[in-house]
């Protein structure tokens, strides 16, 4: 039988009941709080709230643990790719080979966008931001296809067909969106290509002549995509499943998980991250002096690509990207200062009581904005590359609450602390 946890207020006692996850994660239920005794929880950033039980991804921020479908990050990491681990996060297991193959042909198949779409792209102004574009263009696109744009849970046929479309044509939309903001001609993708490839060819080829694929900078790359591809209730991914509460269809729920991802304290950090590495190397700083503003309140600066919600201990990909980058700009033979800057931020921080008390250790971000500019990655791309590494992780909290029959539109109560009860006054009344 479950605990129940007992709540006295206003003299009474009520019981509700506990939920125990599959790793020991415990739950109050007070679905029933507000109907039992007319009050809400009050719980600012949803720090302490659950908003769903989950099967896709699990975190442990005080150890340092992230398991995609139960498989350790580590693992994936070292022997998977980013395709076969959109696959185990959406549909729940890894893929055989029949399974892949179709995958990766579905993929392929929906790789090109509906060509009326480059008039859009031509709508926007040069140096508009990428992300801007991302989430425009992935939004419009269910104004090509009937069945975004009258969709019904329950009555969508070919859901698979819209997961490999999204994932397949997010790429598509980034790329083209980063020729259009440096005025150069869009290049399709390439059958011959393999995801990660295609990608940094609509980039980064000319129509003349293929941009010369690296093995070490797909890797690089398909690595950075394979660690971003889902992380449980975030920012962007609870604005995901918000917008899918309502029951709208999947491009317009990943459009809004764009908008979420690109603050600088969610997605934005990377480019943050950079920024401030630059700002560092132009002061002539080994980084000591901007430690120094990061613990003052009052400075207006933080240490970007330090510290998380929910880890409380080193980053697991922070761990796995840090050696990376060490591996990618040693066989690049590049030497990047702004490296030497954040190993010594890293190494400050870690050692400073400001960060040690705060738990504050580096999250993904410290290190993968150095990694993306030694590919020649520019800046503004880089929150639209965790875009793309997300998506599989919206399209999975998607599909999981579409497929929950007892899933509800997401509505969040409040407590009102405004004027009280007050009257209309005629314009030439007031003061
Ligand atoms: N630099 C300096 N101080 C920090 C930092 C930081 N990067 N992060 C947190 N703190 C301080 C806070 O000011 C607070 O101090 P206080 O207790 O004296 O008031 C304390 O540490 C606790 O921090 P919170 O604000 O409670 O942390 P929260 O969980 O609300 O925010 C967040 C987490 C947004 C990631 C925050 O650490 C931050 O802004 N980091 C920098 C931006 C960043 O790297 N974002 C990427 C996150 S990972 C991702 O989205 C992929």
């Amino acid at each position: 039988m479950s605990k129940e946890a007992k709540l006295e207020l206003d003299g009474k006692t009520f019981s509700f009941p506990t939920v125990e996850g599959s790793e020991g994660e415990k739950a109050v239920d007070i679905s029933s709080l507000r109907a039992d005794t007319g009050y809400i929880t009050l719980d600012d950033g949803y720090g302490n709230t659950g908003s769903c039980v989950s099967k896709i991804t699990f975190i442990d921020g005080d150890k340092g643990i992230l398991r995609y479908r139960g498989i350790p990050i580590e693992e994936l990491a070292e022997k998977s790719n980013f395709i076969e681990v959109a696959y185990l996060i959406i549909y729940g297991n890894l893929p055989n080979r029949a399974q892949i193959e179709n995958f990766s042909g579905l993929l392929t198949e929906h790789s090109f966008l509906h060509e009326d779409m480059k008039f859009h792209f031509e709508g926007f102004p040069a140096g508009g931001h990428p992300m801007a574009i991302l989430s425009a263009m992935i939004n419009a696109a269910s104004c090509f296809d009937e069945e975004l744009m009258h969709w019904q849970w329950g009555k969508v046929k070919q859901f698979d067909v819209y997961v490999a479309k999204l994932i397949s044509q997010v790429r598509t939309i980034a790329a083209y969106s980063y020729r259009k903001a440096h005025g150069l001609p869009l290049i399709y993708p390439k059958k011959a290509y393999k995801y990660t490839e295609n990608f940094l060819h609509m980039l980064f080829s000319s129509p003349y002549e293929d941009y010369e694929i690296k093995p070490e900078v797909v890797k690089a790359l398909d690595l950075i995509f394979l660690l971003h591809a889902d992380h449980e209730q975030n920012c962007s991914t609870s604005t995901v499943r918000m917008v899918a509460s309502s029951q709208a269809n999947l491009f317009a729920s990943a459009s809004a998980g764009v908008c979420a991802l690109w603050g600088p304290l969610h997605g934005g950090a990377n480019q943050a991250v950079i920024e401030m590495l630059q700002e560092i190397h132009k002061t002539g700083d080994d980084g000591s002096k901007f430690v120094a503003a990061a613990k003052d309140k009052n400075s207006g600066k933080k240490l970007m690509g330090f510290g998380h919600r929910v880890y409380k201990n080193y980053d697991p990909r922070a761990k796995i990207i840090k050696q990376a980058c060490d591996e990618v700009l040693s066989k690049l033979q590049i030497n990047d200062p702004l490296l030497d800057i954040a190993k010594h931020l890293e190494a400050a921080a870690l050692k400073d009581s400001y960060f040690v008390e705060r738990k504050l250790y580096p999250n993904v971000d410290f290190y993968s904005g150095i990694i993306m500019r030694a590919l020649g990655i520019p800046m503004e791309m880089f929150p639209v590359i965790f875009a793309i590494g997300r998506m599989p992780g919206w399209i999975a909290n998607y599909k999981e609450i579409m497929e929950d029959p007892k899933s509800r539109i997401n509505r969040p109560r409040q407590i009102y602390i405004g004027r009280t009860l007050n009257s209309y006054v005629p314009l030439d009344d007031r003061k």
